[in-house]
């Protein structure tokens, strides 16, 4: 078997010669002597026409052939210069590998994004999740190739784990207790040794922690993998189960850190736009008309910088046109985010310095004593895309902060050890990747960029 990509990357090797293709049926319609099927084989945009006609043994079964049905055509490339596509197959045979039942889920028509969630398994052989999945793939092998590219350390931190990164609370805990006779101590709390890992363990939100310990061992490392987040937030860009990027860097601070994230984002859109042109078409054509203007654009132009009381300033001018007013010390909600990098700057653009309170726990105090040297990148259509910061790296800076928010020393052991032992300036941050995919594709809601989507009330397949 050759591959549909094949046939059209190299063309001119393959016209009026015999080829060999395995795929899918996306649609099909037939006269008395002859016919024609589009397939789809997955491996390009493009599907391709087959020509069949009634000298062939089984031309009522292919006659008769449902949408969906699985095929293998051999036949002879031949050019066709009038027609939309720039070639078809003329047949020998056409096998039917898998027929297909006449209630097949997809037809020719459009069916709505929503719709197509509830066929999972199904959507990804439509146009608009062949071009999604293709993207996102190649979004994850352009990561992997900046970074390496770079000298980063691939680190595979754990997904089982016994810390609060974020020390938001939400945790999905993971244990091997019976929920209906949970082991209690005296005291009436839950008995915790008795359980597999002997402690109270969760599925991890974020591998910074883990992360930075092997990046002062190796300087430059990231780490790409899923994350959890228990957050009851029915919104279209956040997911219980998403991936997650997080460069750690020794030797580094905030300066250092927004020049990686502005040079990775834009060497990911270089790498999308160069390797999957007919996909970005697509997205540009069917789903986000601005899309490969709004992306050349941010290429070929500075992210802007404010810090957050500068934003802050900014936004409290417009508090008449927010749900949530806007005052010095309030978290930013997606409201303004999206007000900041679409109306003010137009771009994408580092908010920094934020106030203490609404951030984590590890992030390094300012001198102002008040903020800590964070950053959010924030991106037009969807607000957060990036969160990071320079940590703290003052062994008693962050026992005390740790004990202003009641962690307890002994659960942080290891990261406090960092400290001790030859502590470095350091920074990070972590990418969303779905958040990302979003931004690339213009697709408006998370659930259509992962393959099995798990949001609030949602684990299908
Ligand atoms: O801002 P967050 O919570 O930062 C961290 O987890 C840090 N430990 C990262 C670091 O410094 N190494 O999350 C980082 C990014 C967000 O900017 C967002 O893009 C994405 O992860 N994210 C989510 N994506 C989908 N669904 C959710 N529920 C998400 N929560 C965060
Ligand atoms: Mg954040």
């Amino acid at each position: 078997l050759t591959t549909i990509r094949e046939l059209y990357k190299n063309r001119d090797s393959y016209m009026d010669q015999k080829v060999t293709i395995g795929g899918w049926v996306r649609s099909i319609r037939g006269s008395k002597a002859f016919g024609f099927i589009v397939v789809n084989d997955g491996t390009f945009f493009e599907p391709l026409q087959v020509v069949y006609h009634d000298k062939m043994d089984n031309f009522a079964e292919i006659s008769k052939l449902n949408v969906g049905a699985a095929v293998i055509v051999t036949g002879t490339l031949v050019a066709t210069p009038q027609a939309k596509q720039p070639f078809e197959i003329q047949a020998d045979t056409v096998e039917v590998e898998g027929a297909s039942a006449p209630d097949y889920p997809l037809q020719k028509k459009r069916h709505s994004f929503e719709y197509l969630r509830t066929i999972a398994h199904l959507r990804p052989r439509t146009n608009t999740f062949q071009a999604v999945f293709r993207v996102r793939s190649l979004t994850a092998y352009a990561i992997h190739k900046f970074f390496q590219e770079r000298g980063f350390v691939y680190v595979h931190t754990p997904l089982i784990t016994g810390s609060d990164c974020e020390g938001a609370g939400e945790m999905f805990q993971v244990t091997t207790m019976d929920l209906n006779n949970v082991p209690k101590n005296e005291d009436g709390s839950v008995d915790y040794s008795k359980d597999f890992f002997g402690k109270e363990t969760s599925l991890t939100v974020s591998g910074q922690l883990n992360g930075e310990t092997y990046a002062q061992a190796f300087r430059n490392i990231y780490t790409f993998g899923p994350t959890f987040r228990a957050e009851n937030s029915n919104t279209t860009r956040h997911a219980a189960e998403f991936w997650m990027i997080e460069p750690e860097m020794a030797f580094a601070d905030l300066d250092d850190n927004m020049f990686v994230a502005e040079a990775m984002l834009k060497y990911v859109i270089n790498y999308v736009l160069e390797n999957a042109p007919e996909e970005m078409n697509f997205f540009n054509s069917f789903v986000d008309k601005g899309l490969l203007e709004r992306l050349h654009n941010v290429v070929s132009s500075d992210f802007a910088r404010v810090t957050y009381t500068e934003a802050v300033e900014l936004l409290e001018k417009h508090n008449d046109k927010f749900e949530y007013k806007v005052t010095w010390g309030t978290d930013l909600q997606t409201e303004h985010e999206r007000y900041l990098t679409e109306e003010v700057f137009k771009r994408p653009v580092f908010v920094t310095d934020y106030p203490k309170e609404i951030k984590a726990f590890y992030m390094k105090l300012n001198d102002d004593g008040k903020t800590v040297a964070a950053v959010d990148c924030l991106v037009p259509g969807i607000g957060e895309i990036i969160g990071g910061s320079q940590r703290e790296d003052d062994y008693n800076k962050l026992k005390s902060r740790m004990d202003e928010l009641g962690l307890k020393e002994e659960d942080y052991k290891f990261y406090m050890d960092l400290r001790k032992y030859g502590s470095t300036r350091h920074a990070g941050f972590g990418l969303g990747f779905e958040r990302c995919v979003m931004y690339l594709t213009g697709m408006g809601n998370i659930r259509d960029v992962i393959p099995f989507p798990r949001t609030v009330n949602n684990c299908e397949l």
